[in-house]
């Protein structure tokens, strides 16, 4: 794998704290504890840079990483944890939602699923809503080094299935480090094919 440069931006707990648009922009989103944080950290190749958890809802703000002069990778703070407070769900949803149809320089979306639960309601509900918007976005199911191989190449079809995707979801796992090369293809690929970020105002001087 390529090396990059991976460094901590900024984090947002609202929309009026989001950075200016500058660089084009993917964002990793799936349910709590669907392994975001992890996989930012191996497909960048710096465990320590996103903060991670066995504790499901660890990453509660938007956190942008720079990859080195080219893109940035949001970290959003997961859906679906039954157990955080309903207050707290109602701050995250406007939050996550605000950002996802209202920031001009993201490039696309890279949508993770535990691999061992499959695609739910809200996955199903998510993908229509991006293609919608023509919002570009990658499948990767994670945590596959829990599943034997050929449970992991069902759970692949199924996804793909399910979701009517035209691209095989990536496995991918960051303790066995399946998947990942190509995962990381496929995000530096959106950032690519994404026009160039039209900042909504001029970007502050630093
Ligand atoms: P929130 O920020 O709470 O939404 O969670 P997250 O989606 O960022 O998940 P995080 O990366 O914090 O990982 C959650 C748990 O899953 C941690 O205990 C990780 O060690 C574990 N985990 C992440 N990826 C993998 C993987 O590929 N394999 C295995 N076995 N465990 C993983
Ligand atoms: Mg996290």
């Amino acid at each position: 794998m390529t090396k990059v440069s991976a460094r901590f931006l900024t984090s947002a707990a609202q929309p009026s704290d989001f950075p200016p648009p500058s660089l084009p922009e993917v964002a990793v989103v799936g349910r709590s504890n669907v392994g975001k944080s992890s996989l930012i950290n191996t497909l960048v190749g710096q465990p320590g840079l996103a903060r991670t958890s066995r504790t499901p809802g660890r990453t509660r703000l938007v956190n942008w990483f720079q990859i080195d002069d080219r893109f940035h990778l949001v970290d959003l703070p997961g859906y679906g944890y039954a157990q955080v407070s309903q207050a707290t769900r109602e701050g995250w949803r406007p939050l996550i939602e605000s950002y996802l149809a209202k920031r001009t320089s993201l490039a696309g979306v890279l949508l993770l699923i535990d691999i061992r639960r499959g695609v739910q309601d809200e996955e199903l509900d998510f993908v229509p809503w991006l293609e919608e918007r023509a919002m570009p976005v990658v499948v990767a199911l994670t945590k596959a080094d829990k599943l034997a191989k050929n449970k992991r190449v069902l759970e692949v079809a199924r996804a793909r299935q399910a979701l009517a995707l035209r691209k095989d979801p990536v496995a991918v796992s960051t303790t066995s480090n399946e998947g990942i090369d190509a995962l990381w293809r496929a995000v530096v690929q959106l950032s690519i094919d994404s026009k160039p970020a039209r900042p909504a105002r001029p970007a502050k001087p630093a």
